[in-house]
């Protein structure tokens, strides 16, 4: 497999105002629209880093491959050295003629982490997959600090999704009141059913949180999320530049500086559907799944930014000559360091 060597650019928006997770104190307008402006100057510095990141994987891909020509020149897996007296990275000033591009991506705070984060047990791993089947998808997250535009690296990334068939760990069903509980019409939560409640508290599956390397990168292997009621197919994330590991393989969080969710390609998600164990979702043949254009509380929508430059999906490369080999996905998240967020989530 030979990866294209173009435009492996990841995209990623501010999740803007949703019902939510708007802000609400002035403090909370700040920091979303600094964070605005941040999502325009680092846009250069994004694209940059993500090329560098796709020529590294291209590396790993084709060593072993002398014969492939020039694959001497891709990087390696070592820290990207700038050239001695240039900047590797650098923000650029905001100007009118400075646009964000679709080709380049910074996730601002922030929307809803939802009911189905776990503030404590999720374990510091990269693989999350455990027993679950599905389509397999390693993950290339890019963490960048909006300030300075350069890679954060050692910052923990938090991602939780649900299976192939919808249910996150912990939460296998309803509440028997709720059990032909129809989705809501109308109303902030317009589609969508009641959570389904924690039950299971040792289940871990498609949970876990691994510390960015030296590039600011942290990725991870799982498999293609599932669909569930209301919500386009996607994936949670948080992000702790300080944590603490706990001996049982968890940890600790310190102060909360990212909430996000990733999304993928509805063309893709159409793909995926088509195949086992997807079919077997339960509401394939009733609700079905939400397209991202229909995601409830707007999420998804409001993610696009006021003017539809924005976009929060991952950059998908098929693994091998068919989809069910899987997909790698690219994104990058710019996160300000300075800023403390809150839990959003008001239920
Ligand atoms: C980062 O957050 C600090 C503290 O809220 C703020 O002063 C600064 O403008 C923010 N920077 C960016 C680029 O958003
Ligand atoms: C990005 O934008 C350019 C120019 O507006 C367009 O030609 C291109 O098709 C877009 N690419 C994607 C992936 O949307
Ligand atoms: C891990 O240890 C922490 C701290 O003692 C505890 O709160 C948590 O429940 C434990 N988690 C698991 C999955 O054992
Ligand atoms: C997803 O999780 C639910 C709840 O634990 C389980 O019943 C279901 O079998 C899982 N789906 C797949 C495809 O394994």
């Amino acid at each position: 497999m030979l990866l294209p060597s173009h435009a492996l650019l990841s995209l990623l928006l501010p999740l803007l105002a949703t019902a939510h997770s708007s802000p609400e104190t002035a403090e909370e307008r700040e920091v979303q629209r600094a964070l605005q402006q941040a999502a325009y100057h680092c846009a250069p510095a994004v694209a940059e880093f993500t090329a560098y990141r796709k020529r590294a994987w291209a590396q790993k891909v084709l060593t072993g491959n002398p014969s492939l020509p020039a694959y001497q020149e891709l990087f390696a897996d070592g820290t990207y050295d700038a050239e001695p007296g240039q900047e590797l990275m650098s923000c650029t000033p905001v100007t009118e003629e400075v646009k964000m591009e679709n080709n380049t991506c910074v996730l601002t705070p922030t929307v809803t982490e939802g009911p189905y984060y776990h503030k404590v047990g999720h374990p510091i791993r990269q693989n999350i997959a455990e027993y679950q089947i599905g389509v397999p998808l390693l993950l290339d997250i890019g963490v960048i600090d909006v300030e300075t535009c350069k890679p954060l690296p050692n910052v923990l990334v938090d991602i939780w999704h649900a299976n192939a068939t919808g249910h996150y760990a912990g939460h296998p069903e309803p509440t028997f009141e709720l059990r032909d509980e129809k989705p809501q019409v109308g109303g902030k939560r317009n589609g969508l059913l009641s959570a389904f409640p924690r039950t299971k508290p040792a289940e871990t599956f498609l949970r876990g949180a691994w510390p960015t390397n030296e590039n600011g990168v942290a990725q991870f292997s799982t498999i293609f999320p599932g669909y569930y009621t209301g919500r386009a197919t996607h994936i949670h994330t948080k992000v702790f530049p300080s944590w603490t590991p706990l001996p049982n393989g968890t940890f600790e969080a310190g102060k909360l500086v990212h909430v996000g969710q990733f999304f993928f390609d509805d063309e893709i998600n159409v793909q995926v559907d088509k195949m086992h164990p997807y079919t077997t979702n339960p509401i394939k043949d009733t609700v079905g799944r939400t397209r991202n254009w229909r995601d409830s509380l707007n999420i998804f929508e409001d993610s696009q930014g006021p003017e539809g430059k924005y976009n929060p999906v991952f950059r998908l490369e098929m693994l091998g000559g068919v989809v069910n080999q899987g997909f790698a996905g690219f994104i990058t998240m710019g996160v300000n360091t300075s800023v403390e967020v809150d839990n959003w989530w008001k239920g």
